[in-house]
């Protein structure tokens, strides 16, 4: 009798879906496994108003496999022509449920994001006020800071001031890969959370260079050394409500992760809770894992758990080669090896 684990089913409160022929090759593997997904708005262009939200959660309905009742989550890009009144709308809309901050230039597609957060003071506020949360993705772009150190000082230069301005503002900060964030986090107030990805639960930056350079682990932010990913397993692990699961699950054509400038992301969307289960077991804290990825998130944008279970049964499977991503491929995380659990569907 193979090992089962029923939990509740659970959501994705970071991904990247994409658009056109790409979003219909990936929606069905976020659509297996969870409920609902905060869908990143970082298309070219941007989701930047509601109603281009509302067109593209539209065609993020079109896409699925009949038969889903899978909910994308909107976001809005904020930019620095962010309209106050934009906010209202979004909080009204019912589809639109939290404002992605991307630094400009940190990561890909980021080029219409903020320059200078006192530009945006004036959204922030209407967001505060009408109780939109706040997604950062927590790296300074200033080229004189280590790559490795970015998120650390994202945190003492951005992100205490923003608190401070913005008490009542709710804030994830996205995608947390070190001790610091993780320190920072958990000594925070009831409206700060964070999302945590399962590759920097699974990997440190030696995977960036195992058996030569490897550009299918490059992502932003990047992989850390093992006291860092040992830190963050700590936390998804530990039961603490302010940390929840977010994939960033990123999926980029085979051509552009293996190119002379390679691009960020990796694609784990069609292993997703698979990869959190092994995580998890690694670290003997698989009773945890429902927690994570079903009621923290949940609890944190004041939205229903959902009441649909999932089961997944330790059995292993071979994760393919490669999959067809529009007119490309793309290689997933894992790819020609082995995954520790499996979905049980129908
Ligand atoms: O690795 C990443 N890929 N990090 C991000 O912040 C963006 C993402 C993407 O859109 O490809
Ligand atoms: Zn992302």
């Amino acid at each position: 009798m193979s090992t089962r684990l029923d939990i509740c089913r659970p959501d994705d409160w970071h991904v990247h879906l994409r658009d056109d022929a790409t979003l219909a090759s990936v929606v069905a593997d976020t659509a297996r496994r969870f409920a609902r997904a905060i869908v990143m708005p970082n298309l070219k262009p941007p989701v930047t108003t509601v109603a281009q939200a509302e067109d593209y959660r539209r065609r993020i309905l079109a896409s699925l496999p009949p038969g889903t009742g899978f909910q994308p989550l909107m976001t809005l890009y904020l930019t620095e022509a962010t309209p106050a009144e934009e906010i209202r709308r979004a909080k009204a809309s019912g589809t639109v449920f939290a404002v992605k901050y991307y630094p400009a230039g940190a990561t890909t597609n980021s080029q219409d994001g903020v320059r200078d957060l006192a530009r945006v003071y004036g959204v922030l506020e209407a967001m505060e006020q009408h109780d939109l949360p706040l997604l950062l993705h927590g790296e300074v772009t200033d080229p004189g800071i280590d790559i490795f150190d970015r998120e650390r000082v994202f945190i003492e230069r951005h992100l205490v001031p923003l608190q401070a301005r913005f008490p009542g503002l709710r804030l994830v900060l996205e995608h947390i890969t070190t001790r610091d964030a993780v320190e920072f986090v958990s000594a925070g107030p009831a409206n700060l959370a964070a999302t945590i990805t399962v590759h920097h639960l699974l990997l440190n930056r030696n995977a960036l260079f195992v058996g030569g350079l490897n550009p299918h682990h490059y992502c932003l932010p990047i992989l850390k050394r093992e006291t860092h990913r040992a830190a963050v397993l700590q936390a998804a692990t530990s039961g603490n409500p302010h940390f929840f699961l977010g994939t960033d699950s990123a999926p980029h054509p085979r051509h552009a992760k293996e190119s002379a400038c390679g691009c960020a992301g990796v694609y784990t969307a069609h292993a997703a809770i698979e990869l959190y289960a092994e995580a998890f077991e690694q670290a003997g804290k698989l009773d945890q894992l429902e927690a994570f990825a079903s009621f923290h998130g949940p609890d944190f944008y004041r939205l229903p758990r959902n009441r649909e279970r999932l089961l997944l049964e330790k059995r292993p499977w071979t994760v393919p080669t490669e999959f067809a991503l529009g007119d490309a491929t793309c290689v997933p995380m894992r790819a020609d090896k082995i995954v520790a659990w499996s979905l049980v569907e129908g």
